[in-house]
């Protein structure tokens, strides 16, 4: 009884996230594939300890209680430094046909960074990550699966100007970025990367595999573990996806040491 309490806990929990759809999705779950083994490939790494050193947990709203007066916060400073550097790039073309660089927002002691790939339309327009359609599927997971909202975590983008026609940005144009991405890593220092989708997870992880073959296995960066997923941009094609990405989640949760499911979703 208890444990039908519990399935049907999540499946409450799985709907607040993505939609009523995956209620349907949840009971037919194939069972979970074993983690492929620890020499499969040269980016799988030994389940690594976080590097990052303990902190507090976040809070909503920290960014902007750093504002008062006092010393100027070294990260913060740092962080708007960068943020001004990005805005005025022109490492690649992809300068040329930008009305705003993006350089990604929150909370910049956050626990987990989300990865995605490049700023698309809604981004471009507005300077800010994930705010189109994908940027609204990604709040609602936060929410629904993490209890958490987009100002406790990091969000941030392999490629900070949008590529023309939302092609994939390019392997130059990639490599001129990917420095802003360390700097940004540095000075987050995140607990967990979480890699939306293909091109974050490749290029992040100097890996050439798909999705499908990288998602619920032991990575990491710089000793930091990363879990990779879906795009939301993808689960929004293929909706029956979102019962991956809510395991995914799960595994966030659990290398973040919270519950795997939030308590009190949204909250
Ligand atoms: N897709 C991405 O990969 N990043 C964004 O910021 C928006 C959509
Ligand atoms: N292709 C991608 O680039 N990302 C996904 O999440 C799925 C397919």
């Amino acid at each position: 009884m208890a444990e039908l309490r519990q399935i049907l806990q999540h499946l409450e929990l799985a709907a607040q996230a993505y939609g009523v759809d995956l209620t349907l999705a949840v009971p037919t779950l194939p069972p979970r594939r074993p983690a492929a083994p620890a020499s499969a490939t040269p980016v799988v790494a030994a389940p690594a300890a976080p590097a990052a050193p303990a902190r507090l947990a976040p809070t909503p709203g920290e960014t902007t209680l750093l504002a008062p007066a006092g010393p100027p916060d070294p990260v913060e400073a740092a962080f708007a430094a960068l943020r001004r550097e990005i805005q005025a790039c022109t490492r690649c073309a992809l300068h040329q046909g930008r009305e705003h660089a993006v350089p990604g927002e929150g909370n910049p002691r956050a626990e987990v960074l989300f990865l995605g790939e490049a700023p698309g339309a809604s981004e471009d327009k507005t300077g800010r990550p994930f705010v189109g359609p994908s940027g609204q599927l990604l709040d609602r997971i936060l929410a629904g699966a993490m209890g958490l909202q987009r100002s406790d975590v990091y969000i941030a983008n392999v490629a900070k100007c949008h590529p023309p026609g939302n092609r994939n940005p390019e392997p130059h144009e990639v490599a001129a970025c990917l420095p802003f991405l360390t700097r940004q890593l540095a000075l987050v220092r995140p607990k967990v990367i979480v890699c939306l989708g293909r091109v974050a997870a490749q290029n992040l992880l100097g890996a050439s595999e798909s999705v499908s073959k990288l998602r619920g296995r032991d990575l990491c960066h710089d000793g930091i573990p990363v879990v990779v997923t879906w795009h939301p941009a993808y689960l929004l094609r293929e909706p029956a996806a979102k019962r991956d990405t809510w395991e995914d989640i799960k595994r966030v949760n659990r290398l973040l040491g919270r519950p795997e499911v939030p308590k009190s979703p949204g909250a």
